[in-house]
C-alpha cells in the first residue's frame, strides 16, 4: 500500500442521528485543509447516506461498522458489501471485538465477510484482531494474533491492488482510557507483519496491507505511537467523538 498513514474514527453506537450529522459536519470543516494522510469516519448504518452527503467533495472517507457475507438475498436485517458501496462507503470494519462479544461473531463469519468484501470493487476491509486480558496475562498474545490471522485470512485471495487494513485492538485496552505501551504495540505489529509475510509474501504485504492500532488512543498518548515500525495508523473510538480531539490525534500522527 502507499505510505500514507490512515486514521479511522469508529463512532460505534454512541451518537444519535442528529449528533452523528453534526459531528460529520464539524469534522469535514476541521479537516478541509488536510494535505496528507487518509481519514475516515464510520457512523452507524442508518446515518451512512446522510453522512455521505455531508462528506461529499471533502477529504474524509466513509466507512461502515459491519457487513454481511452475501451480496443479495433473504437475509433479514443484513447489509451487503454492494449496498455499502452504493451508500458511499470506502471502508468497512469487520470482526470488531464488541461484535464478537455481543453478537457471537466467530472467525468463520469474519472470514466469510472478508471474502465477500474483497469481491466488491472499491471496498476496503478493516479486520480487527487482538487478545483479551486473560490471553495477555498468560503470555498467549503472540499465538492468539497468529491464530486469528490464520482463521480470518487463510485461503483469502488478494489480487491486484486490493487493500486490507489489519487493526490490532487489544480487547483489554478498548474503552479503558489507557492505551497499551507503544513498545508493546510495536511488538504486536511485528508479529502481525511476520505472520502476514508468511501467509502472503512480503511484497504483497508491503503493497496491499496496512496495520493500524486501536484502543484508548487520545491526543495525549498518541504521540508515543508516532514513528513506530509497522504502524500505519490508528482506529479511534472515544476520542473521535469530538472534532477537536480527533483533529489533535490526526495531527499528531500525520
Ligand atoms: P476506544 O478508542 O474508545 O478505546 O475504542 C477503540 C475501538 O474499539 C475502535 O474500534
Amino acid at each position: 500500500m502507499d505510505n500514507e498513514k490512515i486514521i479511522i474514527a469508529n463512532w460505534k453506537m454512541k451518537l444519535n442521528l442528529q449528533e452523528t450529522l453534526e459531528l460529520a459536519k464539524s469534522i469535514k470543516a476541521k479537516f478541509k485543509d488536510l494535505k496528507k494522510g487518509e481519514i475516515a469516519v464510520c457512523p452507524n448504518f442508518i446515518s451512512l447516506l446522510e453522512v455521505a452527503k455531508i462528506l461529499k467533495g471533502g477529504k474524509i472517507g466513509l466507512g461502515a461498522q459491519d457487513v454481511f457475507w452475501e451480496q443479495k438475498g433473504a437475509y433479514t436485517g443484513e447489509i451487503s458489501p454492494g449496498l455499502l458501496v452504493e451508500a458511499g462507503c470506502k471502508y468497512v470494519i469487520i470482526g470488531h471485538s464488541e461484535r464478537r462479544k455481543f453478537l457471537m461473531e466467530n472467525y468463520e463469519i469474519i472470514h466469510k465477510e472478508i471474502k465477500a468484501v474483497l469481491q466488491v470493487e472499491d471496498l476496503i476491509p478493516i479486520v480487527c484482531i487482538g487478545e483479551n486480558w486473560d490471553e495477555r496475562k498468560t503470555d498467549r498474545r503472540d499465538y492468539v494474533l497468529y491464530d486469528q490471522l490464520q482463521q480470518a485470512l487463510s485461503g483469502v485471495d488478494v489480487v491486484g491492488d486490493q487493500k486490507i487494513i489489519l487493526a490490532y485492538e487489544p480487547i483489554w485496552a478498548i474503552g479503558s482510557g489507557t492505551a497499551i505501551e507503544p513498545s508493546e504495540a510495536e511488538y504486536a505489529h511485528k508479529i502481525i507483519k511476520l505472520t502476514l509475510n508468511n501467509m502472503f509474501g512480503m511484497e504483497m504485504v508491503n503493497n496491499n496491507f496496512k496495520i493500524i492500532y486501536g484502543g484508548s488512543i487520545n491526543p495525549k498518548n498518541v504521540k508515543g505511537f508516532v514513528g513506530l515500525e509497522n504502524l500505519d495508523g490508528m482506529l479511534v473510538g472515544g476520542a473521535s467523538l469530538d472534532a477537536d480531539e480527533f483533529y489533535s490525534v490526526v495531527k499528531a500522527v500525520l
